[in-house]
């Protein structure tokens, strides 16, 4: 794509929360990546904006028939101050199947990778860095053609903002209580599981809120046929330990192929860890705790990374798995990925990739004077104009890649 990216300078930035009570997806930062897709242009109008609501028109396809493809990724600081995304290239991958799914035009991953790494330099005084703390990243693309019939958008929004979190659920690594869902299901083979897009989430909500409602934290979903065999827990993939191999549910079109899912399976045979990737029916799962082999149950996604399980229901059944307890081979997972994406245990299997800030430019950036004309601001290129005129009060520069 080899496209320059414009940065239109905020007046003003906001002030950082506190890093003690971040919680997941609450705070945004003070800028977020933009691009434009037309039939004529292809992808173009590469910029950095500051953080703020967008202008759709309320037809646009996104609204009305959910073309939406997402991302979720993290950007991590360790003890040396160095910044590191995990996997980033995954995530772009990914993205690109999902947009295959949606009918999106698909995106330049490596130039989606190089927009993530010059956001999140800009952004790196908002990268949190007490331990469970990230910057999240959110890439993010809609259709936004004004128009009732049920075809694909001919105009897409490509976005990216980031978030500073903390774990996701309160204590990350405090065991959840799982109910497995033989009502709702969260999606069928054929349809869209695979894809990260939002409809998958908008499905999963009712039947989320009944297990809140029943007391448990998330749902084992079961799939959309027979309802037997399971395929994830909550907004996570799902991994049984019984005896000394581990299981997860074989991809079979409605299951996500989690980044986290990936590296987890990599990690273990790393270790000379048997894992089998293979239908299970929720029966075969109640059998073998019955028969004492189950001993340990482990969720897996990009922002909780590694979530034990300490209970399931399931009709009259239950379980308490591990006695309730984070097991050790979910504790060493959780420690091992989590070093690697801080930076304290050596990458081996080179996962992470640095993002490099030059701090001068980015001090410069982050710190606009409010006297300053635009054409003091550092330009290497012209700017687009267009732009200009919805957001009159920022000043432009340009980031070159
Ligand atoms: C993940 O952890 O991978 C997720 O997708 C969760 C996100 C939807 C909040």
């Amino acid at each position: 794509m080899g496209q320059t990216i414009a940065f239109h300078k905020a007046d003003q930035l906001k002030a950082k929360p506190d890093a003690s009570g971040l919680g997941f997806g609450k705070h945004f930062t003070d800028y977020m990546f933009e691009m434009d897709y037309s039939l004529d242009e292809g992808w173009h109008d590469p910029r950095i904006v500051p953080y703020g609501p967008i202008t759709l028109d309320p037809a646009a396809t996104i609204f009305h028939y959910g073309q939406e493809v997402f991302e979720g990724l993290k950007a991590y600081r360790t003890e040396d101050k160095r910044i590191l995304l995990f996997r980033p290239d995954k995530n772009m991958e990914r993205m690109n199947q999902s947009c295959a799914r949606l009918n999106i035009p698909e995106i330049d991953e490596e130039f989606v990778i190089k927009a993530i790494k010059k956001l999140v330099a800009i952004e790196e005084a908002w990268i949190p860095s007490q331990p469970g703390q990230s910057l999240y990243i959110r890439p993010f693309i809609i259709g936004t053609d004004s128009a009732l019939g049920v075809h694909p958008s001919a105009t897409y929004k490509l976005l990216i903002i980031l978030s500073p979190v903390g774990s996701y659920f309160g204590n990350s690594m405090s065991p959840v209580k799982i109910y497995v869902e033989d009502e709702y299901v969260r999606a069928v083979k054929g349809g869209v599981g695979y894809a990260k897009t939002a409809g998958n989430y908008a499905a999963s909500l009712k039947a989320q809120t009944k297990s809140e409602e029943m007391g448990f934290d998330q749902v084992l979903w079961l799939d959309g046929v027979e309802h037997k065999y399971i395929e994830e827990v909550g907004s996570m993939n799902i991994f049984f330990k019984f005896d000394d191999e581990v299981w997860t549910p074989a991809l079979n079109g409605s299951i996500l192929p989690g980044v986290t899912r990936a590296s987890v399976i990599e990690m273990l045979q790393h270790w000379g860890v048997t894992v089998k990737e293979k239908k299970i029916s929720v029966n075969k799962l109640f059998k073998k705790a019955e028969k004492q082999k189950l001993k340990e149950v482990f969720g897996t996604g990009t922002a909780a990374v590694i979530s034990p399980v300490g209970f399931l229901k399931w009709e009259d059944h239950v379980i308490k798995v591990a006695n309730g307890k984070t097991g050790k081979l979910s504790q060493k997972l959780y420690d091992t990925l989590t070093g690697i994406q801080t930076g304290k245990i050596e990458d081996k299997l080179g996962w992470t990739q640095e993002v490099k800030v030059d701090h001068e430019e980015a001090t410069e950036k982050v710190q606009p004077k409010a006297e300053e004309a635009p054409e003091a601001v550092k330009t290497e290129d012209k700017p687009k104009e267009a732009k200009a005129e919805e957001k009159p009060k920022e000043k432009k520069a340009v980031v070159t890649d």
